[in-house]
């Protein structure tokens, strides 16, 4: 089947067969498929649409264009949590050494930055020497060794997201449920788990903004996993402002290396006491703890203990990266790097908070990329310790910016004082956790 063929009938608004998607997702696997042919039929699904047929087809054939994980040799429950995407958005490397210090084992396939947002492997990267391309035998020996590993799609494990994803990041073609669906599921399900916990970001810094929507990619995504006979539960997430206190790939690792030192800072208690929740819905959905309060407490006794700090450090240490980062998380912080204070125009309430803009202004000064191909500066970031609902006053430090350009960092401070609205209305502050599906 030619590649015109399948992107003419999506282009007139027509539906793929599953041979159709079968094709597609087999030409992007094995690179008969041209760049320009599959960001052209995925612009095309984007406009045009994709029906739950279509949806459930380009799932599976994105999931066995790798194979699933064998993992029966580790004896645990195997389970996993995965977010949509956001800004500040770094509970997977506070959960994943908590889950492993209460014995799940936890086989974390992620992605790098994704348009506005940062990306698990791109963070883990900002760890001098870590090595997120593990083969499959070596990713599972680590698992073995300290309950969880880290590692991006590879050509056996999701090899179709792996193309799609970095294409999709590049051409504007992210935030679609579908194509969310069926990226975020062909590497959840290759990961061979018992129970996956799922994190839908909603509001400004989502890439599914809405909150009927972001249910809805909720559901959609449960039930895929149902389908596929996997234990899925979402919680739908407040992104109406950054999780925590740092966006910026080096500074959110320092920010959950504070946390699994138990030394979290109040701007960063969102992120732990979102991580928290997650890693207890981990340990309820496999049968670890019996029930929500059993859960919360043995997953704060793994962080309050340093368990889960030891398990980071093995972690790092399996996958090549220098451990000496728990015990020195400042190594991870450029000094060069003097930080640029951005001030609030006004005297009033936080309002709101355009979360896209601050995630584009980091992108913007390097943290994440243009093309597929860039490479990104992993030490600029911003952190900020206002929240909704905060009272400011006019000159007052809305946040610090991380930068390698003073020129830069002026215009860039001017879009961030920007994103920050206020008002003189007192503004409630957002709930963390909206719905649980
Ligand atoms: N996370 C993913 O893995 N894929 C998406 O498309 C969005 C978020």
């Amino acid at each position: 089947m030619r590649p015109q063929e399948i992107i003419a009938v999506k282009r007139d608004g027509g539906r793929l067969s599953d041979a159709y998607i079968e094709a597609f997702i087999s030409g992007v696997t094995d690179g008969s498929w041209a760049d320009y042919q599959t960001t052209a039929l995925v612009m095309a699904m984007f406009t045009r649409g994709l029906d739950a047929g279509e949806q459930s087809a380009i799932t599976r054939a994105m999931l066995y264009s790798g194979r699933v994980m064998d993992l029966s040799d580790i004896d645990a429950p195997k389970a996993d949590k995965h977010s949509t995407g956001g800004v500040g958005d770094k509970t997977s490397l506070v959960i994943a050494p908590i889950a492993a210090a209460c014995g799940v084992a936890v086989p974390m396939v992620s992605g790098r930055g994704l348009g506005h947002t940062g990306g698990t492997l791109d963070k883990l990267e900002s760890i001098p020497g870590y090595n997120v391309r593990l083969s499959t035998a070596r990713f599972k020996n680590v698992i073995r060794k300290c309950g969880f590993g880290l590692i991006g799609q590879t050509k056996e494990i999701a090899p179709a997201d792996r193309k799609l994803y970095a294409l999709r990041d590049a051409t504007a073609t992210v935030p679609y449920i579908p194509l969310i669906v069926a990226s975020i599921m062909s590497k959840k399900l290759a990961e061979g788990l018992d129970a996956l916990v799922l994190d839908v970001k909603t509001g400004s810094g989502a890439f599914i903004r809405k909150y009927q929507d972001s249910l809805e990619l909720a559901r959609e995504l449960c039930s895929t996993g149902r389908e596929f006979g996997v234990r899925t539960e979402a919680l739908v997430t407040d992104m109406s402002q950054p999780l925590g206190k740092f966006v910026g790939n080096a500074h959110e690792v320092f920010e959950c290396i504070q946390i699994l030192r138990d030394e979290a800072e109040p701007s960063m208690r969102p992120t732990v006491e979102l991580s928290l929740e997650l890693t207890a819905r981990m340990l309820t959905q496999c049968g670890i703890a019996r029930s929500a309060a059993e859960a919360r407490s043995m997953a704060g006794a793994a962080l309050a203990s340093g368990d889960a700090l030891d398990r980071f450090a093995r972690n790092i240490e399996l996958q090549g990266g220098d451990p000496r980062v728990c015990d020195r998380p400042r190594m991870l912080l450029d000094p060069k790097l003097k930080p640029f204070v951005v001030e609030a125009k006004r005297s009033g309430y936080i309002a709101s908070v355009d979360t896209f803009a601050v995630g584009r202004a980091v992108c913007d000064i390097g943290g994440g990329r243009v093309r597929a191909e860039d490479g990104i500066d992993h030490a600029v970031g911003f952190s900020s310790e206002i929240k909704i609902g905060d009272r400011i006053r006019a000159g007052e430090e809305i946040g610090l910016l991380y930068c390698r350009d003073l020129r830069q960092a002026r215009s860039v401070s001017e879009k961030l004082r920007d994103a920050y609205k206020i008002s003189d209305k007192e503004t409630r502050r957002p709930k963390l956790i909206r719905a649980s599906i």
